[in-house]
């Protein structure tokens, strides 16, 4: 693989709003970086955060303290015409699309080219190609006002990508759409990095929507950037309680957690119930056959959750264990010395909703 190259950097980055003689750190001391090609993730809950740090990327909002470089630049060191030059490499898409609603679907996708070089014929001709890429040919001459909400965003998505920019920023681009269309308009944005390199930097409060199509992900909360790394990592290995609570949000151990706690299937002479997160090769039935072979120890398959990301297998397993006191400690071991992460769960810390 190529080496990463860095086409994001934030250094230090802090974002202080004053409001009726109150101050708020809306962003706190922040540095991460995005590689190109990256299709990167930043996930948190409502206020934490997100859109005040992207909107430091292209300085929509300048930061209170540090520094900004995009594509090698210091971009608080750029005059206002290198500034405007370099914020058209920066497209940008929201949850609540932003489109002229009367122009049409073609005057939309037309509007960011007004003052671009090119000729009429030029600029037609990239319409069209926009248009088409998006797959909204047929919708031209519709007015917003007679699309659906995926169509809109398509059309969102084509005029971000007017001005061919090497990076896409999607602002919560899916929170008022249906499941099905999120994934459509995932896929679009999967496809856009695929077959352009785009880079994408993607806010969200979900994590499905972070599992389809991120390679990378930041863990946002009160300002505060509180966990980055790979999907796989994320996934396989959180480190923090909050990440955890996304994770499980997406593989519903949460919700089986509960059920487990409400319904007193745990069997009674079980000591322990552990949760397991692996990554790789390490399957759900030969580890279940060999705790039981090694150690006598008995193992209930509770829930299970295994995926496919990006060609790695992450599974998720609740198992409710049965034996000898130091059989189990022996058992656990084992596990641990297999690559998975062993987890004590204790029932009385879940909430029944
Ligand atoms: N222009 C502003 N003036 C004052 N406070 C602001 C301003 N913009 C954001 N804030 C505050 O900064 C904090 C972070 O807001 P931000 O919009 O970045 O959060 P977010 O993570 O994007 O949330 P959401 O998921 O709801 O979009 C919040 O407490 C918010 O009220
Ligand atoms: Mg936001």
């Amino acid at each position: 693989m190529a080496k990463a190259s860095p086409i994001i950097e934030l250094k230090n980055i802090g974002v202080q709003f004053s409001q009726k003689e109150q101050l708020i750190d809306a962003v706190k001391d922040v540095s991460l970086t995005v590689n190109k090609g990256d299709v990167y993730g930043i996930i948190g809950y409502s206020g934490a955060g997100k859109s005040t740090l992207v909107r430091v990327i292209n300085l929509l909002q300048r930061p209170t303290v540090g520094a900004v470089t995009v594509n090698h630049k210091q971009m608080l060191k750029l005059t206002p015409k290198q500034l405007r030059d370099e914020r058209k490499n920066i497209g940008m898409i929201f949850q609540h699309f932003n489109l002229l609603n009367s122009r049409t679907v073609y005057g939309n996708v037309d509007f960011p080219l007004m003052d671009s070089q090119l000729s009429a014929a030029q600029r037609q001709q990239k319409v069209n190609k926009l248009l088409d890429l998006v797959g909204l040919s047929d919708k031209a001459q519709n007015y917003p006002s007679q699309l659906s909400g995926g169509q809109k965003q398509r059309v969102a998505i084509a005029r971000a990508l007017a001005n061919d920019p090497e990076i896409l920023i999607s602002d919560e681009a899916t929170s008022a759409l249906d499941p099905e269309t999120t994934t459509e308009i995932l896929n679009l944005l999967g496809y856009l990095n695929q077959s352009l390199g785009i880079t994408i930097v993607i806010i969200t409060h979900e994590m499905d929507a972070i599992k389809q199509i991120c390679n990378r992900v930041a863990v946002m909360d009160q300002g505060k950037l509180i966990e980055e790394g790979s999907l796989l990592k994320i996934f396989g290995h959180p480190q923090q309680a909050l990440t955890q609570k996304f994770v499980d949000s997406s593989t519903q151990l949460g919700p089986a957690l509960q059920e487990i706690k409400k319904s007193h299937i745990l069997p009674e002479n079980s000591k322990h119930l552990i949760e397991l997160n692996f990554l790789g090769d390490v399957t759900e039935e030969p580890m279940v056959v060999e705790l039981y072979k090694r150690f006598k120890v008995e193992a209930n398959i509770l829930f299970s959750n295994i995926e496919q990301l990006q060609g790695t297998t992450v599974g998720i397993m609740l198992l409710a264990l049965s034996g000898q006191d130091e059989d189990i400690q022996a058992a656990l071991q084992y596990l641990n010395h297999l690559q998975v992460n062993v987890k004590q769960v204790n029932l009385a810390q879940i909430e029944v909703g």
